[in-house]
């Protein structure tokens, strides 16, 4: 059977009904299965997810031992000893949950070491902790913005920034991604209408691309046109910057004023959990005023606890350096070998293959032969920029570089790909 991809039953059903579109997407299911390449089914972990993990195959059943390429668990530290003893100890101590609301029984004296610990990190006042880096960009944005203001985006900037901007009813306008005199352009459009009152928003690193926001330029534009900056640090924190201090370190800036950055403990920190860390004032507005904070339950200590054991490694070790020089390396041994992997600086490497189907194939190739890659397909990104979203870490070895490496040239022959997809 010919696989076919149609990517569409998110859209409204074409009976208009509310579980209309539910039936449209069994549709759709059914042919990826018939395939036998649901790209939506995982084969579930069946151990920590780090440098190597054990997965189940879902084809074979058949549990496989695979070297991992897919985690944003970019240091290796969801399995760091130092942070898996202290949060176990904690877990004996406090239990499994916080068991309220920050305001009520949530906060313990992890939750704000933690916070003190962020906002030291990030050179800010304050930080205040959220359940996800997502309810963390809801916090900040319907927090603070109304709808007689502007917020405006890069045009690749993550969905839960987009989706927090729907919730404030905030103006929303976007700029080509990176593209400083399209800024400019809606700027200078409409500073006189918004005074006071914008907001731009952009990654630090983007999240598919891999690539660093201009926050230079950027943040000149915000202090010309009088507008506040929010960067998103969820790809940055641990990863870019002075010991992983991200994007503001990255680039030496040091003055915070007009600054917002938010982030999250899911990627580089390896658990979970997320962050806003601004200026004392703000942060005393938004523990009040941001309701995916106030109206959910926090974080369980022994994630706090966890947490900042990883802070704490990140300064005194080498390992963000160690993922650094491995960034370098496979980014290298890409480019030399003529792959198209855009303009990353980063651990996350896109390597861009414009075929749903035939990448599909290519990463149950990459499975079958140890090694597991994401596929990313619409509607995260438009078709012809379908990627394998490769993540490297600290704690991945030279062989497991030039091992995969290997393989994407082979795969690449396999399916009769020129190196560089445009
Ligand atoms: C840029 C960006 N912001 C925010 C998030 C959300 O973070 P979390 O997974 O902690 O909710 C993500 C993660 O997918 C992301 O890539």
């Amino acid at each position: 059977m010919k696989y076919t991809v149609n990517m569409t039953s998110n859209k409204n059903s074409k009976d208009g009904s509310i579980l209309g579109k539910v039936a449209d997407f069994q549709q759709e299911l059914k042919q990826h299965e018939a395939a036998g390449l649901n790209n939506y089914k995982k084969h579930p972990h069946v151990s920590a997810c780090d440098r190597e993990s054990l997965v189940y195959n879902r084809h074979t059943n058949k549990t496989e031992k695979l070297v991992i390429f897919g985690s944003n668990s970019y240091l290796g530290s969801t399995i760091f000893p130092e942070a898996i003893e202290k949060a176990t100890a904690v877990t004996k101590e406090f239990g499994i949950g916080s068991g309220g609301v920050p305001l009520l029984t949530g906060t313990t004296i992890y939750q704000t070491e933690l916070e003190k610990v962020i906002a030291e990190k990030t050179g800010f006042d304050d930080a205040m902790l959220f359940s996800s880096g997502y309810t963390a960009n809801l916090g900040i944005i319907s927090g603070l913005l109304r709808s007689n203001h502007l917020i405006i985006h890069d045009k690749l900037d993550h969905a839960s920034l987009l989706d927090a901007t729907v919730l404030s009813g905030a103006k929303m306008l976007r700029f080509k991604h990176g593209d400083m005199n399209h800024l400019r352009k809606i700027l200078e459009a409409n500073a006189e209408q918004y005074p006071n009152g914008i907001m731009v928003a952009t990654d630090g690193v983007f999240s598919m691309d891999g690539d660093i926001a201009n926050i230079p330029e950027i943040l000149a534009l915000c202090r010309e046109y009088n507008a506040l900056l929010l960067i998103d640090d969820a790809h940055a924190t641990g990863v870019i910057g002075e010991k992983g201090a991200g994007t503001l370190s990255h680039y030496g800036i040091t003055d915070r004023e007009g600054i917002i950055v938010t982030g999250t403990l899911s990627k580089a920190v390896g658990t979970v959990g997320g962050y806003i860390t601004a200026s004392q004032e703000i942060i005393d507005y938004l523990r009040i005023y941001a309701r995916s904070n106030m109206f959910s339950t926090s974080l369980p200590p022994s994630v706090c606890a966890g947490a900042i054991e990883v802070f704490k490694k990140m300064d005194s070790s080498d390992v963000v350096e160690k993922l650094r020089e491995n960034t370098v390396y496979m980014q290298n041994a890409l480019r030399t070998a003529g792959f198209n992997i855009l303009n990353t600086e980063t651990p996350i490497i896109p390597l861009v293959v414009g075929d749903i189907e035939v990448l599909t194939y290519m990463v149950k190739d990459a499975f079958d032969n140890g090694y597991f890659i994401n596929a990313i397909v619409p509607p995260v990104v438009p078709p012809n920029l379908t990627r394998f979203r490769i993540s490297v870490m600290a704690s991945h070895t030279k062989e497991d570089i030039d091992g995969l490496v290997d393989l994407i040239i082979k795969l690449f022959e396999k399916y009769n790909l020129p190196r560089y997809v445009k």
